[in-house]
């Protein structure tokens, strides 16, 4: 039954989704109704959404691993986001209890989260799952998954390096790779930038993405940043500290839409210390060759970190998302976690900032350390 559900959304749920896209694009609508090809589709993915979910949902058994689950939840939550994106409201007496069964034997949030599309999206004869066929989609799902997975390179080089020590000839790999990895994600995001199509994506892709209703209670959006590996680079760069009020709101809101396993980086954060610290301690004492190189090292992750982060705002945020949408129809709810757009871009900005250790009036960044970690090079 499992089965059923899994071919229906990689076959007859994408088509769905692409036919209708195509009518929207065409007639230059963010949606449509009232317009019987339009409602004929749309009943029709509710309708077999509703009896395909409903049908496993009436075994009351889910699969036993935890995989499996999650991948489970993946289904349920893209049926819901698209009947959300078509503002069709299916009957979430026959849908939500499995979303909220999954969600609460895994302890994550019962809807896709984009761990659903990067991390754990299982492909099958080379197609991996999507909403539609459209090529924006696929181009975002690609260059966005290869930077996660780069992100969680540098995370894990860096993760590597605390059992080490920072002066360790052996750290160097780590840092040399922490910094290959953190100038992929600035190359996979520049190939997004170049090759996506801006209006496609903010009217055919992004609004997948929005907050909708699971059973009484309604979940903020997907958005390409939901897994831990950023902030464990974040904080063991000390860029970020996980003792900041504003710092720990992005990472507790985060917490419910990362995968099961990402939870237990993000909780292991609050007690991680950072090289930045260890480095400034070492370098107070004597200076060993290999102290040095990875100091140098160290600094060059923190600038690829920081250009990385600018580059998302000022290529990706701002282009792809803000002025399209000073562009677009006035409607409520264009941003995917829900708070009005400015106050995600102000969000973002702060973020940006901290990561990329701009000096700025009335944010504590690690600015000074940094400078302080090359004046003791610099002896
Ligand atoms: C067209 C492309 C993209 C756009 C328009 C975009 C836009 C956004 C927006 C608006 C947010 C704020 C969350 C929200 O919606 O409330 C966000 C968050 C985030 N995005 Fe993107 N993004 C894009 C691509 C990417 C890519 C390729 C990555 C790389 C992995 C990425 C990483 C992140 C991260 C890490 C966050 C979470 C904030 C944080 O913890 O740093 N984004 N993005």
């Amino acid at each position: 039954m499992i089965l059923d559900l899994e071919r229906w959304i990689r076959g007859e749920f994408t088509e769905i989704n692409t036919a209708l896209e195509e009518i929207y694009f065409a007639e230059q609508a963010i949606v449509l109704s009232e317009r019987s090809d339009v409602d004929d589709l749309t009943r029709r993915l509710v309708r077999d959404g509703e009896t395909l979910i409903g049908r496993v949902a009436q075994r009351r058994e889910l699969p036993a691993g935890p995989d499996a689950r999650y991948e489970l939840l993946g289904l349920v939550g893209f049926y819901l986001g698209a009947c959300r994106r078509h503002e069709v409201e299916p009957d979430q007496a026959r849908v939500a209890p499995l979303a909220m069964a999954l969600s609460s034997s895994l302890g994550v949030a019962p809807r896709f989260s984009s761990a659903h599309q990067h991390i754990h999206n299982r492909a099958v004869d080379g197609a991996f799952y999507t909403f539609t066929t459209l090529d924006s989609e696929r181009i975002f799902l690609t260059y966005n998954g290869l930077a996660v997975i780069a992100y969680r390179r540098a995370a894990n080089a860096l993760l590597s390096i605390p059992r080490l020590g920072v002066s360790n000839p052996l750290a160097a790999y780590h840092f040399a790779d922490a910094v290959a990895a953190l100038g992929d994600v600035l190359r996979h995001s520049r190939k997004l930038a170049d090759e996506l199509d801006r209006d496609r994506f903010f009217y055919n892709i992004r609004p997948y993405f929005k907050s909708h209703r699971v059973g009484s209670a309604e979940y903020r959006g997907a958005n390409a940043g939901d897994f831990a590996a950023i902030n464990a680079i974040d904080v063991l760069l000390g860029l970020c500290s996980p003792h900041d009020p504003f710092y720990q709101w992005v990472t507790t809101d985060k917490y419910p839409y990362v995968a099961p396993e990402d939870q237990r980086l993000l909780r292991s954060l609050v007690t991680t210390e950072s090289l930045l610290d260890m480095m400034v301690r070492e370098l107070e004492g004597p200076l060993s060759p290999s102290l040095r190189e990875n100091a140098e090292l160290f600094l060059e992750a923190c600038r690829q970190h920081g250009a990385a982060t600018v580059f998302h705002h000022n290529r990706l945020v701002l282009p792809f998302l803000a002025e399209p949408a000073a562009d677009a129809p006035s409607r409520p709810d264009l941003t995917a976690s829900g708070p009005p757009l400015e106050v995600v871009i102000e969000t973002l900005a702060r973020l940006r900032d901290l990561r990329a250790a701009r000096p700025r009036p009335g944010l504590d960044t690690a600015r000074p350390a940094l400078d302080r970690v090359r004046e003791l090079l610099e002896r």
